[in-house]
């Protein structure tokens, strides 16, 4: 196969939704389609219980084991699939808004009785904000929910998508019958008390055939037509340019754990998504077919063995291919680095490889070379665009608690920082460091490993803190933002890369603050340029 031929046939995605949508049930049929694994349940380990969410020990363990299976890829009507896992945690968020940075598209699954949840709004508007192609999987048709039509309404409402069904449920619940696959233009019905398989496919070019009435019954096929009438006048045609530039947004409807609806979804995902994308660096577009390679870390994953610190750095492909033993320039650090053990990642598992191609992604063994955001290449000095951070929802000073220790802390932190554990704010007034977080559970996390890693200990005080804005000056020099650095400077801090972030400590605060100082910019997330 050829180079181009390589990239062609890659597709490379995420499945995001609020926890218990049911994507670790679709990622698991999607396996099987694809013949990675042999039984339903081998994905499951990689869920962080609900039961377990006060014992971080346990989320580690568990995301320990979900190391092999941060991306799963098989291969399917011999496209090569690349599934790259998100946290539905929302203690993990951070994780996955980096993670959607190496995805090339989305699905996004939704349950059909609880609608949009919060979790699923925002990854959606970060996916939005990077015109990431999205298609919705509206899940859990063999329960009662809502009404598909208000169910659509409410995508567009609240996720601010443009949507057009690409298949449809004959009924819900009890009554579910099958799917039509407006795509392909055929009807699924569904056999059995599971309703688990596909009895038959039957094809329909024309609705009005009153073979219609004979396979799904009178009441269901006058339904059917109504729907299809609906949906014929009330939403936009398929576009696939739209869809690829994140404008449309098909949705299709089904039941995971029943497995209807996951095969129209997967046929038709495996014609219209994205093949790996060209991507913008700081200095040019890289587009996916040039021969150099380039890629950028987005992931780092600690080993929780305190006898092997060695961490795991997931890169993204976006051009040429990573071979083993070859050098590849570190940019960040000038220097050129070689790796002898390459890993890619295929169903549940992980094997070393010899050569990677755009759209993969390789885990590299680390001893502390790379921090999230890094990019390699074979020489060129290029940038990839720095991964955003978002404001921190949790805050509190970090203090040396073992003086005899400090270097072994203050080593232990910015490793930490590096791979997205947390965030650090250094206060311009006085240098106190502050550690914020999404989740109160990462406090726990950050000082058990650094005790057990770093042999550091450390301690928290309150900080109370409501949200962290980046700031931006529409002239540095104007004397509305020298105020505003003087008036503000008890709440002034910088981030690791150096920027100032202003750390307000109520929403009145923030308010008054921008009121005050209209052309000083706050910003929610470190990327705003
Ligand atoms: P998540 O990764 O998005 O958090 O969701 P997950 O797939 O784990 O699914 C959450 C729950 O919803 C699971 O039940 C799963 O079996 C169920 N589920 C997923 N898809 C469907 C579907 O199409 N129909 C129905 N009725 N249920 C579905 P659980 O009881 O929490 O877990 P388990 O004990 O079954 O593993």
């Amino acid at each position: 196969m050829t180079f181009k031929e390589e990239i062609q046939r890659r597709r490379t995605f995420g499945i995001i939704s609020h926890p218990d949508a049911g994507k670790t049930t679709l990622t698991e049929k999607l396996l099987l389609f694809g013949g990675a694994i042999q039984e339903a349940g081998a994905v499951k380990n990689n869920k962080i219980k609900k039961t377990a969410t006060s014992d971080f020990m346990e989320i580690e363990r568990q995301r320990g084991i979900s190391v092999a299976t941060s991306v799963l890829a098989f291969i399917y009507r011999d496209k090569k699939i690349n599934i790259l896992d998100t946290p539905g945690h929302k203690d993990f968020a951070e994780d996955t808004f980096r993670t959607l940075t190496a995805v090339d598209s989305v699905i996004v699954v939704i349950d059909v009785a609880k609608g949009v949840e919060e979790q699923t709004e925002k990854l959606v508007s970060v996916c939005r904000m990077r015109n990431i192609p999205i298609i919705v999987f509206i899940n859990k048709l063999d329960r009662e929910g809502k009404d598909a039509f208000d169910l659509l309404d409410e995508v567009e409402q609240k996720l601010g998508l443009r949507v057009t069904p690409l298949s449809f449920p004959i009924g819900m619940g009890y009554d579910f019958k099958g799917i039509y696959n407006i795509y392909e233009k055929n009807i699924n019905l569904f056999s059995g008390e599971s309703k688990k398989n596909i009895e038959e496919t039957i094809a329909f070019d024309s609705l009005e055939s009153s073979e219609l009435e004979n396979v799904i019954g009178e009441n269901a096929a006058a339904t059917l037509r109504d729907d299809l009438e609906l949906v014929d006048g009330v939403y936009p045609p398929f576009d696939q340019k739209a869809y690829l530039e994140g404008t449309l947004q098909p949705v299709f409807f089904g039941s995971a754990l029943n497995n209807f609806g996951v095969r129209e979804l997967l046929d038709c995902f495996i014609d219209i998504a994205p093949t790996p994308k060209a991507k913008m660096a700081e200095e040019r577009m890289v587009e996916s077919d040039e021969t150099a390679l380039t890629g950028f870390v987005f992931k780092i994953h600690a080993n929780m063995d305190p006898k092997h610190r060695d961490r795991l750095a997931f890169v993204k492909i976006v051009s040429g291919t990573f071979e083993r033993n070859k050098p590849y320039l570190h940019v960040r650090q000038g220097k050129k680095l070689k790796f002898s053990s390459p890993n890619a990642f295929f169903a549940e598992k992980k094997e070393i490889v010899d050569i990677s191609y755009p759209g993969d992604i390789v885990g590299l063994h680390d001893t502390g070379n790379f921090k999230i955001g890094d990019t390699l290449t074979e020489g060129e000095q290029l940038n990839y665009k720095g991964i955003p951070s978002f404001s921190p929802e949790h805050f509190r000073y970090i203090n040396n608690a073992d003086p005899m220790k400090s270097k072994q802390l203050y080593k232990g932190i910015d490793q930490l920082m590096d791979e997205g554990v947390a965030q650090l704010f250094t206060l311009e007034l006085n240098g106190r460091k502050v550690i914020g977080t999404v989740g109160a559970l990462q406090f726990e996390v950050i000082q058990y490993r650094l005790e057990h890693e770093y042999g550091a200990k450390c301690s928290y005080e309150n900080f109370p803190v409501f949200k962290a804005c980046w700031v931006e000056a529409e002239d540095p020099k104007n004397d509305e933002f020298k105020e505003f650095k003087r008036i503000k400077q008890k709440f002034l801090a910088q981030d690791k890369q150096g920027q100032t972030v202003f750390l307000a400590d109520s929403q009145f605060s923030l308010q008054m603050t921008q009121q005050k100082y209209p052309s000083v910019k706050l910003h929610f997330t470190s990327e705003f340029n």
